[in-house]
């Protein structure tokens, strides 16, 4: 929790994590020290800019005060409490309430528009092929040079090797604090070639149209997405 951060947000963040822990998988919302880190790269010539898993908006008003306008913001979130407190908190911003995995499926981002994104996403409580359809789908709606920037509460990057290597990408830790609850640790995911202008969906997208699951599966089909949509 940050000096910034209102009782409210704590009490309504405290709540959503007691109604679905896996989902919201802390109990206060991201301190300031954190929120600078996550967006310490980013500058506002880098364009529209994607977060995902924005809670009660840290991040969001981290990238603000960098000099990002509001406007430039799309902020999908998959719980209902936190997309309204959003839309109601950055008007301008575009607030989408989905399910991260479904980036590369949802048709909302196909020009690719962002240089960056901004996960606050849990993903050490999801199962591999939902993290994979979540980054590789994340890199298709960025422009070459993107990057993707993920904190975590682990002591490594929460995206396997193999799956940033089969998505054509690698993880940089770029920092970390002991002033959050819990410690974190934030990293910078990008392409290991920038010219690459798509990592190749065909890498981890199925035929099916079931983005993320097929390709990186062991075995296809028998792919382990998490529960539906994220939900509780
Ligand atoms: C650890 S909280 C981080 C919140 C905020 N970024 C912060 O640092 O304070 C995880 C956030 O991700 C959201 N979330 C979890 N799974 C999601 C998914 N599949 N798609 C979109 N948002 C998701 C949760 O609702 C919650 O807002």
């Amino acid at each position: 929790m940050t000096t910034k951060t209102s009782c409210s947000d704590f009490v309504q963040f405290f709540r959503s994590w007691v109604s679905d822990p896996l989902r919201v998988a802390a109990v206060a919302p991201s301190g300031e020290r954190l929120a600078r880190l996550m967006t310490q790269e980013i500058e506002p010539l880098d364009g529209p800019i994607l977060e995902l898993g924005p809670g009660t908006g840290v991040f969001t008003r981290a990238l603000l005060t960098r000099g990002i306008p509001e406007s430039a913001l799309t902020l999908v979130e998959f719980g209902e409490e936190f997309a309204v407190r959003l839309r109601d908190r950055f008007p301008e911003a575009r607030v989408v309430q989905m399910d991260a995995a479904q980036l590369g499926q949802c048709g909302l981002f196909e020009d690719a528009p962002f240089g960056a994104v901004i996960s606050g996403l849990p993903l050490l409580s999801m199962p591999p092929a939902k993290i994979a359809a979540i980054v590789g789908g994340a890199f298709e709606t960025m422009k070459p040079g993107g990057a993707f920037y993920q904190f975590t509460y682990g002591p490594r990057c929460p995206i396997s090797r193999s799956i940033l290597e089969s998505l054509g990408l690698k993880g940089t830790r770029i920092g970390g604090t002991v002033r959050n609850i819990p410690p974190a640790g934030v990293y910078r995911i990008s392409r290991q070639n920038p010219l690459e202008i798509s990592i190749g969906g065909s890498k981890y997208r199925s035929t099916e149209g079931n983005a993320g699951i097929a390709a990186y599966a062991p075995e296809a089909g028998k792919a382990d997405m998490g529960r539906p949509e994220a939900s509780a």
